[in-house]
């Protein structure tokens, strides 16, 4: 099977049912994508398919064939992203492990709504969870790095 991960291709022989994030974590070592739950609540594994944040611990990887893979890894060649430059001169991150599918959610936000209002942002990453209280460090980081 075939898959293509931050514009790489992978010619990859796996269970074809295996869920995404144990293809980019054990098979492919793109640990910046992180287990939370495990059953697609808490958001922690988003990375996006086709653009589109998606849970990788519930998505098997037979469903990504032919699609395109971001993860955090990728969003930019080396965090000059502009929410990962605003993360950086907001000090969001406590313990960091969610951050990766937070941004990535924020970078799909901004990809369709470039100036988003506080409730836009609110919205957008309603169901992921931080369990260090980041929230409003993130929003501010959003609204900082979409300022101009
Ligand atoms: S680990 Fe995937 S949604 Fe929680
Ligand atoms: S920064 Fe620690 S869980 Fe979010």
């Amino acid at each position: 099977m075939k898959i293509l991960v931050n514009k790489k291709e992978y010619n990859l022989n796996i269970d074809p049912d295996m869920p995404l994030l144990w293809v980019l974590r054990d098979i492919l070592y793109l640990t910046g994508t992180k287990y939370g739950c495990g059953i697609g609540v808490c958001k922690t594994c988003t990375v996006l398919i086709d653009g589109v944040p998606e849970q990788s611990c519930v998505v098997p990887v037979s469903y990504v064939e032919n699609k395109e893979i971001t993860t955090i890894e990728g969003l930019s060649a080396d965090g000059n992203h502009p929410l990962q430059k605003a993360w950086f001169e907001k000090s969001v991150s406590q313990c960091g492990y969610c951050q990766p599918g937070f941004i990535l959610q924020a970078a799909y936000l901004i990809s369709k709504n470039p100036k988003p209002s506080l409730d836009d942002i609110n919205r957008a990453l309603s169901e992921h969870i931080c369990r260090c209280g980041t929230y409003s460090k993130i929003r501010e980081a959003i609204l900082f790095a979409t300022k101009e």
